[in-house]
């Protein structure tokens, strides 16, 4: 198929666009390119790119695609926070424009990368899709905000289906430190420690960046049915962890580290979710394939090969809040993190 992927400079889009090349698909890129410079080793393989902010596409740039798999987005809470405002102007209502003009264009499918953190604090363990959101970030109303529209345009020819994905973690050219297991992994190899804010208990559940892209590429070749209109947790049951848990992991296989807890009220963000729907309604998904044991193995697999030193990873390249702070205070890009015109 011949598919638009938005964000595909990104941390997952950098992995997906592959898995989907490796599929048979034709893929062309969609991205602003905030992450251009940002290389984790080697650059990701390049693709056709429109270079572009998704608040100014225009139709023609979304004809001729069998679907959009949309996955730009400022992308976690802190970028969230960073300018809430800007983060519903994006995720929100940049996201309808968008799925608009992909339906006024013909596209038949409609993929969005959403996320569990929907969920917000969950009261109880195994959250299924018809859990009530209960958002506590503006990036997280933004995702929830976005598939309730999306949901409004499902029709007979736009089949419209949204991918809660758990928190991604693993190995990918656009490496990103900002979410827990890399960010622990990263600590630990860099310092010997192995640094909480929380007190450990909060419960988050994980995926590898690998099984987010598998998921994509059954959503995109699933029978329409299977799919139509439908929200799906993208993650594993084995892979629901509590954040002590993860640091215990990376301190298995770091034996020399350290691990060392915050406060108990720094992270008020827990859910615990459940994945049987994944597992058992979207065709050829079965299971996640990645635990957190095998990411930790590969990602000292690669400091090792790439040297990670402490400034690589505390610098601005695999942190996304501090890399659009950088394009912002070197007036690269405006407060509405539009490109500045040179
Ligand atoms: N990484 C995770 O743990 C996780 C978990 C759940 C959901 N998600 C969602 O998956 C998607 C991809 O996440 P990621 O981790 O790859 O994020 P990322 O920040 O690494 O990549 C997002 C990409 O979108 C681009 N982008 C941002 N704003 C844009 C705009 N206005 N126009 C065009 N491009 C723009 C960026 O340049 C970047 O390349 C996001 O929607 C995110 O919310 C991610």
């Amino acid at each position: 198929m011949r598919v638009l992927v938005t964000g595909s400079e990104g941390y997952i889009g950098a992995v997906l666009r592959e898995h989907l090349r490796l599929n048979g698909h034709d893929v062309v890129g969609l991205d602003t390119g905030f992450f251009n410079e940002c290389n984790f080793g080697a650059p990701p393989r390049p693709i056709p790119l429109i270079q572009k902010d998704i608040r100014l596409v225009e139709r023609e740039d979304l004809q001729g695609f069998d679907a959009v798999l949309h996955l730009a987005a400022l992308s976690n809470d802190p970028l969230g926070n960073l300018a809430p405002g800007i983060t519903e102007e994006i995720n929100t209502k940049g996201s309808i424009r968008l799925a608009e003009l992909a339906k006024e264009a013909g596209v038949p499918r409609f993929l969005f990368a959403s996320s569990c953190s929907l969920y917000g604090q969950g009261a109880s363990k195994g959250l299924t899709e018809e859990a009530p959101a209960n958002p506590q970030t503006p990036y997280a109303r933004s995702k929830i905000d976005f598939e309730n529209a999306l949901k409004a345009m499902a029709d007979d020819r736009f089949s419209p289906t949204s991918l809660r994905n758990a928190t991604a973690f693993g190995v990918s050219p656009r490496l990103r430190f900002d979410i827990v297991v890399n960010n622990l992994c990263g600590w630990a190899w860099t310092t010997g420690k192995i640094q909480l804010s929380s007190d450990g208990t909060p419960w988050r559940p994980l995926v590898h960046v690998k099984d987010i892209s598998k998921a994509f590429v059954c959503a995109l070749e699933a029978p329409r049915e299977a799919v139509h209109n439908q929200a799906f947790n993208v993650g594993s049951t084995e892979n629901n962890v509590q954040i002590r848990e993860i640091a215990y992991k990376v301190q298995a296989q770091m034996p020399h580290c350290e691990v060392t807890f915050g406060n108990s009220d720094s992270d008020n963000r827990t859910y615990n979710v459940d994945f049987t729907k994944i597992e058992t309604k979207l065709p050829g998904f079965h299971h996640a394939d990645y635990t957190v044991d095998q990411a930790i193995t590969e990602f000292l697999e690669a400091f090792k090969q790439l040297s990670l030193q402490e400034e690589d990873f505390q610098g601005r390249l695999y942190t996304r809040l501090r890399q659009i702070r950088h394009l912002q205070e070197t007036g690269k890009i405006d407060d509405a993190l539009f490109w500045r015109q040179n």
